[in-house]
């Protein structure tokens, strides 16, 4: 664990610098920011053809836990919609892909933002995905990243951001819910036995 991380508080003002990223990237140019102890720079393709298996497992088994997909049928269904959101994998034209690390180089997680296609009205970029690795889960950088995404999504010409988010997941609600976020829709279920 290294010793720089601390707890998230919700009282923090968190200090941020972000700078054009001379890393390649599938970006427009690429930004990194840095927010407090955690820094956030642009996917690199082979850090993102890394990290895709994980990402479809991970919505895989939220999709069965939900009880929307059965296990037989989830990983192509997954695989579909992924196809369908990225034709050109990291390249894919209004998708965003970041790594947030410690200041120590540990890789915390990862960040997917989407600005297209976009309602030119109401400019809303989504988060696909946001994650941090389960080690470091509960130490604030949920926060962190969460942060840097409203700025990278401002920056991007953005005027809101949203995401959909799984009923059970309660960690990802709480991070929402104390960032500001509210419920915009709602889907119910009632098992009938
Ligand atoms: C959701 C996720 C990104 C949150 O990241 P994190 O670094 O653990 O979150 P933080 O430490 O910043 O904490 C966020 C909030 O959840 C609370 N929290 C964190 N872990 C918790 C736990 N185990 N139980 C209850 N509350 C918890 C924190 O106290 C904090 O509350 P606050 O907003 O009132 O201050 C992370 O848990 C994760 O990667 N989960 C798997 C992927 C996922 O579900 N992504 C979201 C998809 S919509």
């Amino acid at each position: 664990m290294s010793p720089e991380l601390r707890a998230a508080d919700p009282e923090v003002n968190f200090r941020l610098t972000a700078h054009a990223s001379a890393r390649e990237s599938s970006n427009d140019g690429g930004y990194s920011y840095r927010v407090e102890d955690v820094r956030l720079d642009p996917m690199t393709v082979d850090e993102f053809e890394a990290r895709l298996p994980a990402l479809a497992n991970g919505y895989v088994a939220e999709q069965i836990r939900a009880g929307n997909w059965s296990s037989g049928d989830a990983e192509e269904l997954a695989n579909v919609q992924l196809h369908r959101l990225l034709p050109l994998g990291i390249a894919t034209p209004g998708m965003h892909w970041y790594v947030a690390r410690t200041l120590a180089d540990e890789v915390v997680g990862y960040l997917w933002l989407a600005t297209e296609p976009t309602d030119p009205i109401t400019a809303v970029a989504w988060i696909y995905a946001i994650e941090v690795e389960p080690r470091y889960r509960g130490r604030g950088i949920g926060h962190r990243l969460l942060y840097a995404a409203e700025l990278e999504a401002q920056r991007l010409g953005a005027r809101a951001i949203a995401l959909n988010v799984f009923g059970a997941n309660h960690v990802a609600r709480q991070l929402y819910d104390s960032s500001g976020y509210e419920v915009t829709s709602l889907q119910m279920r009632k098992s009938l036995g």
